[in-house]
């Protein structure tokens, strides 16, 4: 069932997740880790969650167009935390959307760093808006704070309509392009595997080839600064009632099966970034 949901998904064009939210990614061919920028239109209202890198401007911004919305209707940029993989393609966003009511949203301590690619519009910090966001419809995100996971200012965004969750670095998963699915496969037999070795190295695993449990562990291994931080940012996710996980990389956990089993994954790792190096304490 879930090979027939991206079999008939178009990669090159926007993808609705559920109404009015959508999946703009960009290709990344030049080299960057390939991300996933998403959108949301309500009413006349859009918001652009983690817009993505200059590289991938254009193909983007093509992807917004598409969706039928105007640059302008571009009303909130929402940034989950500070790295060039999300924020590189502020100045190119500020000027296509070129009006003096856009705003960009972060947490304070990602606001130093991203007023050096911000140069026009005003930045709200979320602690100021009571960690939340109301459009003019009474829709709302609510942010969620994930300290160190792995930024200082990280959080992530819940869509209270949709119910789905952008975790931004959270449950990310980066694949071989040839073989990257917008939506996880996830059959039965991975939902209660625990074998997360690397390709080759890993004799239960059913899909030795494609295990997206490795591709997750190796991605925050790398990109999380130790067991503690991650454990305490899982235990947040696993606090909202979501029924999408839509990470800032690879593949989306579309199910409430899948997100429980990534969760479950996340909490059993022990040699999360400087734990990985040193060791455990
Ligand atoms: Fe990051
Ligand atoms: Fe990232």
């Amino acid at each position: 069932m879930h090979a027939v949901l991206n079999h008939n998904i178009d990669l090159d064009k926007p993808v609705q997740l559920s109404r009015g939210v959508y999946w703009v990614g960009g290709s990344s061919g030049k080299g960057g880790v390939p991300a996933n920028p998403y959108l949301i239109i309500d009413n006349e209202e859009g918001v652009l969650i983690d817009g993505g890198s200059r590289p991938d401007f254009s193909t983007v911004m093509r992807k917004i167009l598409q969706t039928g919305i105007a640059p302008e209707q571009i009303r909130y940029l929402v940034y989950q935390h500070y790295d060039p993989d999300l924020c590189g393609s502020i100045p190119n966003l500020e000027q296509i959307i070129g009006h003096k009511n856009l705003r960009i949203l972060s947490k304070k301590e990602n606001i130093p760093f991203i007023r050096h690619y911000a140069v026009q519009a005003e930045i709200l910090c979320i602690d100021d808006l009571n960690l939340q966001l109301k459009l003019a419809s009474g829709r709302r995100l609510l942010f969620y704070p994930t300290p160190y996971a792995h930024s200082a200012g990280s959080f992530v965004t819940l869509d209270e309509t949709s119910s789905i969750l952008f975790s931004s670095d959270l449950c990310g998963n980066v694949a071989q392009p040839d073989q990257w699915k917008l939506f996880a496969e996830l059959p039965d037999q991975c939902l209660s595997c625990h074998d997360f070795s690397p390709p080759g190295h890993n004799p239960t695993c059913p899909n030795p080839q494609t295990c997206i449990w490795s591709l997750v562990h190796q991605f925050h291994r790398e990109v999380m600064p130790c067991n503690r931080a991650l454990h305490h940012a899982v235990q947040i996710l696993a606090s909202i009632n979501a029924i999408m996980v839509a990470p800032q990389h690879g593949s989306i956990f579309h199910t409430r099966e899948h997100i429980q089993a990534v969760y479950r994954l996340l909490r059993s790792f022990k040699d999360i970034g400087i734990d990985h190096i040193l060791g455990p304490a």
